[in-house]
Order: C-alpha cells, then sequence, then structure tokens
C-alpha cells in the first residue's frame, strides 16, 4: 500500500513534555505535520495544557479536560506518544494519560519518540509494555532524539533526525491503516476467533 492511497485516516499525536520548549513536542510536531501532507487528519494532544487530574479508579465523573481527552483518543485511527526519558522510564504524564485508556487503544498502531540524552530504549520498552496491555500493536522501532545535538539554534532538525520522522509518519500511517482496516471488518463481520471481537469497540 502506497501512503497516497490511505483514504481518511486520524492520526493523535500525544505529548508527555511538561517542559516549555519540549524537543519530543517538537519533533512530534513534525511528524504530525508529514503526515497530514500525506493526507492524514491530524491532533495533538499536549499534557502540558491539557491539564489531566491524576488518574482515580474511584472517581465516577470526569473533568472536562479527561472528556476532551477520551473523544480524542477514540477519533484517533493510530497514535505517536512522544516522551522525554526521565530516569530511564516514560514521564508520569504519559503514564497518567494511559492509565485512563485501554479498550480504546485495543488493535490501533503506537509509534515512539522519545526525547533522550541517551538512546531512550527502556523507555520506549515501558510505552510498549502498557500499550501491549490494552491490546494495542506498536511499530517495531522508534524514534530518539538528543534535543540539544538534533536540532541547531533555529529549531531545525538534523538530516537524519528529519529522515526519520518522516520515516515514522509514513510507517504510523501506512502500518496503521492496515491494522485498523483488518480490525474493524473482524468487528462488523463478528469474526468469532478474532480478538477484535473480543477488545475492540465500534467507534
Ligand atoms: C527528572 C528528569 C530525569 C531525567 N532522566 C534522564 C535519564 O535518565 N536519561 C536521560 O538520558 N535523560 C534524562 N533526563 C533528561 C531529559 O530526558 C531531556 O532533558 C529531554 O530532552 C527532555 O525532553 P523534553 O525536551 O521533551 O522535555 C531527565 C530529565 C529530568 C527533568
Amino acid at each position: 500500500m502506497a501512503t497516497g492511497d490511505i483514504v481518511a485516516f486520524n492520526l493523535l499525536g500525544v505529548s508527555g513534555s511538561m517542559r516549555l520548549g519540549s524537543y519530543s513536542l517538537k519533533a512530534l510536531t513534525m511528524v504530525l505535520e508529514s503526515a497530514a501532507s500525506h493526507s492524514a487528519q491530524t491532533k495533538l494532544l499536549d499534557l502540558r495544557t491539557a491539564d489531566l487530574p491524576m488518574f482515580s479508579p474511584d472517581r465516577d465523573e470526569h473533568a472536562a479536560s479527561v472528556i476532551e481527552a477520551t473523544a480524542m483518543v477514540t477519533w484517533a485511527d493510530a497514535f505517536v506518544l512522544a516522551c522525554p526519558d526521565y530516569h530511564g522510564s516514560m514521564s508520569g504524564a504519559i503514564k497518567n494519560f494511559l492509565d485512563y485508556h485501554w479498550e480504546e487503544l485495543a488493535g490501533k498502531l503506537f509509534g515512539y519518540l522519545v526525547s533522550s540524552h541517551e538512546k531512550g530504549l527502556t523507555v520506549m520498552d515501558q510505552m510498549r509494555t502498557a500499550v501491549r496491555q490494552c491490546y494495542g500493536w506498536s511499530l517495531p522501532y522508534g524514534v530518539s532524539l538528543h534535543g540539544e545535538q538534533d536540532f541547531d539554534e533555529a529549531g531545525k532538525p538534523s538530516a537524519t533526525l528529519d529522515e526519520r520522522l518522516r520515516m515514522l509518519a509514513r510507517d504510523v500511517m501506512v502500518y496503521g491503516a492496515m491494522l485498523r482496516q483488518q480490525f474493524q471488518a473482524d468487528i462488523e463481520q463478528s469474526v468469532a476467533d478474532s480478538f477484535a471481537s473480543r477488545y475492540g469497540n465500534q467507534s
């Protein structure tokens, strides 16, 4: 499937840095712009401004910010999670965001971006584990970046980073669309032996 063949694909970028001027958010914005240039519909959920309260399973009524974030998650066919490396782990903001969801993530593809002074591999592994628990798929690779080295003073990415961000945008769309299409067909046809019929939601 070529990127140009994709019709009506919704990609949600989730930014997990609380830092003004975040490098991971900058890179995520570039991924979303690249996906939009290939005809994807894109939205950004910036957790620095979204103001999601700490998840509590005991809370019956949700804040407007949670309702809005959940609508974006339900809308999405695929995700790119962008996260700083904090102590080799995902940020609390990303974990808190993930804690709110599971069925809405099932059958959808996730790509990962990590801002790190190292390689960010443990951060990606943690996000992958959480996504897998929610029956989401993950791209086999992620993009890690070192903000001070990979962006110049004007905020322009290095050629290598630029290439990787475009690859991530392209792959999350192409593979995300295939998986989503199959997942929805399995739900619509109530395919008995599919995990879609057990875990999928119809929205
Ligand atoms: C609390 C904290 C812990 C951090 N731990 C690590 C770490 O373990 N490894 C690392 O490479 N960088 C670590 N960093 C550096 C950040 O990952 C780095 O500054 C990154 O660019 C932040 O992403 P952002 O620009 O998107 O906010 C840490 C930064 C903070 C504030």
